[in-house]
């Protein structure tokens, strides 16, 4: 099936990963962009565009197998508390739309979160949702025929001017602090989902599956220490009965699903699991970037 054209509104962020200039597209909004000075990339027929050149990532982009279990776990409506959550934070903290807005999902894999906010409250803005994953960027193009899907490497400076985003939302992905705080507007908002240390317990412990994580709070506050301020946390718990199918899904949708043991996964023979899910929503707002100290003279010098 033939992408939808691009709307035109997200390219006016897009700068060139190459020169920094700006893009236009070369035909019809539909082929791929150019920017001033000719650096050229064509739009995939899935309807992403790969910004990634020179060496490619040291990162492991999710596989399909990953890929397809994600979107079909996601497709159960078991964390719907989560794109509730994460839509009720852009409607309490975004800021008033300007003359060009955007949303960005960074790792934004198959763009379940990012459809829920434009279902929601994020309703009708120009979004750019990027990912190591073109295989999870299919997905996102059909759940959201109109944003803008990248391939990129989260962990390089994002192909986003600076101050163009009002909001970034960041769903148990990679946080490149200070990336985001350039691309988003000084009173924009930064919306990051991480995991509550009981996420997944009662999922079976299989070969590869990677221990239960640490609390994490701590880490993230570190992290945004002198870039952001804090907003708002909440915290959301829910517990669900899964068929088995669902529970096979949810280990192979995540982080784990890299390591774990084929064999150890296909044992997997109880009908029902009762997991519990534990989501933390943090909001942020970005701080003024600190000038240089005034030069302080000593009288006489
Ligand atoms: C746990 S998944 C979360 C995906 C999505 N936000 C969601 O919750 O459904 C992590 C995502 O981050 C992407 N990812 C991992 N490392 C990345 C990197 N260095 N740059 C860009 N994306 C990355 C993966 O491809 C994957 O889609
Ligand atoms: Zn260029």
């Amino acid at each position: 099936m033939e992408p939808k054209p691009w709307p035109g509104q997200p390219l006016g962020a897009l700068i060139c990963p190459v020169c920094a200039g700006s893009f236009s597209f070369t035909a019809e909004g539909t082929a791929g962009v150019a920017c001033e000075s000719g650096h050229r990339f064509d739009r995939s027929r899935h309807g992403y565009l790969n910004l990634i050149t020179g060496s490619s990532s040291k990162f492991t982009p999710d596989s399909a197998s990953m890929v397809r279990a994600r979107a079909s776990f996601l497709a159960s409506g078991h964390f719907e508390p989560l794109v509730e959550g994460l839509d009720r934070a852009f409607a309490d903290f975004a800021p008033q739309p300007g003359a060009n807005p955007l949303i960005v999902d960074a790792g934004c894999g198959t763009g379940h979160y990012l459809a829920g906010l434009l279902r929601g409250a994020a309703s009708g803005y120009p979004a750019i949702g990027l990912d190591l994953s073109p295989e999870a960027l299919r997905h996102a193009v059909r759940a959201n025929p109109g944003m803008l899907a990248l391939v990129w490497d989260l962990w390089r400076p994002l192909p986003l001017a600076a101050d163009s985003a009002d909001a970034l939302f960041v769903v148990f992905a990679p946080r490149n602090i200070d990336e985001f705080h350039r691309v988003l507007r000084p009173d924009g908002l930064l919306v990051i989902a991480t995991p509550l240390p009981e996420h997944l317990s009662g999922l079976p412990a299989l070969d590869g599956r990677l221990g239960q994580q640490p609390e994490k709070q701590a880490a993230l506050a570190a992290a945004v220490e002198g870039r952001f301020t804090s907003l708002a946390e909440t915290e959301i718990r829910v517990a669900a009965t899964l068929h088995n199918a669902e529970a096979k899904d949810l280990l192979l949708m995540g982080p784990t699903g890299h390591h774990l043991d084929p064999e150890a996964l296909r044992a997997m023979d109880q009908a029902e699991y009762r997991v519990h899910f534990g989501f933390r929503i943090s909001a942020f707002r970005p701080l003024p970037t600190p000038t240089d100290p005034p030069v302080l003279r000593l009288p006489g010098r």
